[in-house]
């Protein structure tokens, strides 16, 4: 089954002036995901194929089209593109939706929802409060967004429009860095102790009946994940989704093994060969000391998914059949996925003789 998907542009949006968002038509054999999952995005510009993942916006059954957000970056190669061609007609090469930044909701369910971002951030927090509002009649969304000025505060008119429908289990609150005279919400930075004092005054449905979603630049995840630590919120009532070009520290390395044969010598200065099964076929190739196993396979002309290359969007994604992988970051992974065998491609590396690994 291929991962990639042809996607025609049915209609954009412009939901600030220095950004875009693309509505598409639905492709050939349908495309099903889960509200806060991104799109890959794949184009030839200059020369160079491209590949970035965007956030989907919208909600997976009640909207009709799937969209994606892209905010304009200041050199960015795809960003830049799409915002200056894109038009309805226009057909875009995508990976299938990914990502583990995403809800499943359930009608019985009567929770607390709590989107926390700044910027284009927003995109997948959008899909999930509409996706919570729209199918869980019991449960409650607050949102708190912060961004420099009231024109880069992204979906505006939807936020206002979804106020006015979920009045009494919605709570948006937006707060500006550098707001016009005219501003009479809040403003000034988001500061770890700004934020504990806007979290204290959102609905309260006690700590296990909250959830924490959280998507923005750097160092507004730094501020909100101290905000959260002071509160006491456990990290499993938190899920964040972090930009590729963000991850100032890589974590720890971490390894994953499947070893099927008693003592395998391990050694991470020596080349192994790797085994990769791909829709079915099998491809072997041996990677040196130092290289990713995407990077390798990719040299060697295998079609493996990818996209950041940075171990947090989860599109190089493979099952550990067997060996030992090390891994630079595991950002992406849940711990389900940790547990389940699953490594990452694009930073890992085989310290073991006999890796085997199943892709999609
Ligand atoms: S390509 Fe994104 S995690 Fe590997």
């Amino acid at each position: 089954m291929s991962s990639y998907l042809d996607l025609t542009i049915h209609a954009i949006e412009h939901p600030t002036p220095d950004s875009i968002c693309l509505f598409f038509e639905e492709p050939e054999g349908g495309m099903s995901y889960q509200a806060g999952q991104f799109l890959t995005l794949i184009a030839e510009i200059e020369g160079k194929s491209v590949r970035r993942s965007y956030s989907l916006c919208t909600a997976p059954g009640h909207d009709p089209f799937p969209a994606v957000g892209i905010k304009r970056v200041p050199g960015g190669l795809m960003s830049n593109y799409i915002n200056d061609t894109a038009q309805p007609g226009m057909t875009l090469r995508a990976m299938k939706p990914l990502g583990n930044f995403s809800v499943e909701p359930a009608q019985h369910n009567a929770r607390h929802v709590v989107l926390l971002g700044g910027g284009s951030g927003i995109t997948p927090l959008l899909g999930i409060g509409k996706t919570i509002l729209a199918e869980e009649r019991e449960s409650r969304v607050s949102l708190v967004y912060a961004n420099r000025n009231e024109a880069s505060i992204m979906f505006r008119s939807q936020w206002d429009e979804l106020q006015a429908q979920y009045e009494d289990r919605l709570t948006v609150v937006h707060v500006l860095d550098e707001p016009s005279a005219h501003w009479q919400g809040l403003s000034g930075r988001l500061t770890p102790d700004r934020l504990i004092e806007i979290i204290k005054q959102l609905p309260h449905l006690g700590v296990h009946n909250t959830e924490y979603y959280i998507c923005g630049p750097g160092g507004l995840m730094e501020a909100i994940s101290s905000a959260l630590d002071v509160l006491g919120i456990p990290g499993d009532r938190r899920k964040r989704e972090v930009f590729a070009n963000d991850l100032a520290n890589a974590s720890e390395t971490k390894t994953q093994e499947n070893i099927q044969t008693e003592d395998m010598a391990e050694d991470p200065n020596k080349a192994y060969d790797v085994t990769i099964i791909l829709d079915g076929e099998e491809h072997t190739f041996t990677v040196e000391p130092g290289y990713s196993i995407l990077e390798t396979g990719l040299d060697e002309g295998i079609d493996i998914p990818y996209s950041c290359q940075s171990g947090v969007c989860t599109a190089c994604r493979g099952k550990l059949l067997s060996g030992k992988v090390t891994m630079d970051e595991t950002e992406g992974l849940s711990d389900e996925e940790m547990e389940e065998g699953y490594v990452l491609n694009c930073v890992g590396h085989p310290v073991t003789e006999g890796v085997r690994i199943e892709i999609g």
